[in-house]
């Protein structure tokens, strides 16, 4: 028996056009599922998705909607399913960074990052709950970030770290909500890694001591984000629900 296999199996990401998310759904197409791949826009990065996961001979689409938008996910799932079959897996990924001072810092773009980064995780996992709940299968896993559980020396972000800190603390919340309904609720917080959201002006000069301060020495790539995502989804961890699994190179610890 393969554990970690995900053969046969039905899975969404959210975020999937780009960086962590994009590779994650590739990902999850190499251990064998189906993916529905969910984005801003159904061009560009979304489209380059969905070749890589046909090219490993698996199916996926290309689903088009913003995570802060109720019916764009419940319309997005009903139209996995339709297309795909019955959904049992899901990431969600998608989410934005920026960094101003707290004390200048504008309501507005305040807001913006917790709907996104934190209600958007929210309702992503009730709308895939609403499929896999009546089924009594499913297991999800939220990308948070070690920006939730320290502080990052020299990056003004007080919106981003205050909603990673969330997302671990729904993502407990939901697992015990769920936990007699056969939904298992896991995140992974990543440390450094090189995506696009690391080229931004604002960490353009800090990537030399992102590096230095690891005490792995370097960045994560997108592929190591792999592994930790198919061990929560598959039945090697089936007796992981409410787990935050740090893949920081270690850089928590110090
Ligand atoms: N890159 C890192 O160092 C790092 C570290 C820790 C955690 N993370 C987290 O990993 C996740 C992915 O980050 P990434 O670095 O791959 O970023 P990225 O910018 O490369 O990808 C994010 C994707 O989310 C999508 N997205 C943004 N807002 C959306 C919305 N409202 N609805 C639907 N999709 C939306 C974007 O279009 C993009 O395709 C994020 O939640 C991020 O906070 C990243």
């Amino acid at each position: 028996m393969n554990l970690f296999s995900l053969e046969d199996k039905v899975a969404i990401v959210t975020g999937a056009g780009s960086g962590i998310g994009q590779r994650i759904a590739v990902g999850l197409a190499e251990a064998g599922a189906t993916v529905a791949c969910f984005d801003l826009e159904t061009s560009g990065g979304l489209a380059s998705t969905v070749e890589r996961i046909e090219a490993t001979g698996r199916n996926a689409i290309a689903l088009r909607g913003d995570v802060t938008r109720r019916e764009d996910l419940t319309e997005a799932i009903e139209s996995a399913e339709k297309n795909l079959g019955a959904l049992s897996l899901a990431v969600n990924c998608a989410g934005i960074a920026n960094a101003a001072p707290a004390e200048e810092m504008p309501l507005s773009q305040w807001q913006k990052m917790l709907d996104i980064n934190l209600t958007g995780i929210f309702l992503s996992c009730q709308a895939e709950a609403n499929a896999m709940l009546p089924r009594r299968q499913g297991s999800i896993v939220n990308i948070a970030s070690m920006s939730g559980i320290i502080v990052n020396r020299g990056i003004q972000q007080i919106h981003y770290n205050t909603s990673k800190a969330g997302v671990i603390h729904l993502t407990k919340s939901l697992a015990m909500e769920w936990c007699d309904r056969g939904v298992r609720v896991n995140s992974i917080s990543p440390g450094y890694t090189l995506t696009p959201m690391n080229t931004r002006p604002e960490v353009a000069e800090q990537r030399k001591q992102f590096e230095a301060d690891t005490p792995l020495g370097r960045m994560a790539t997108v592929d190591e984000l792999v592994g930790p995502a198919v061990f929560l989804l598959s039945a090697a961890a089936s007796f992981c629900t409410g787990v935050d699994l740090v893949v920081d190179g270690g850089f928590v610890c110090w």
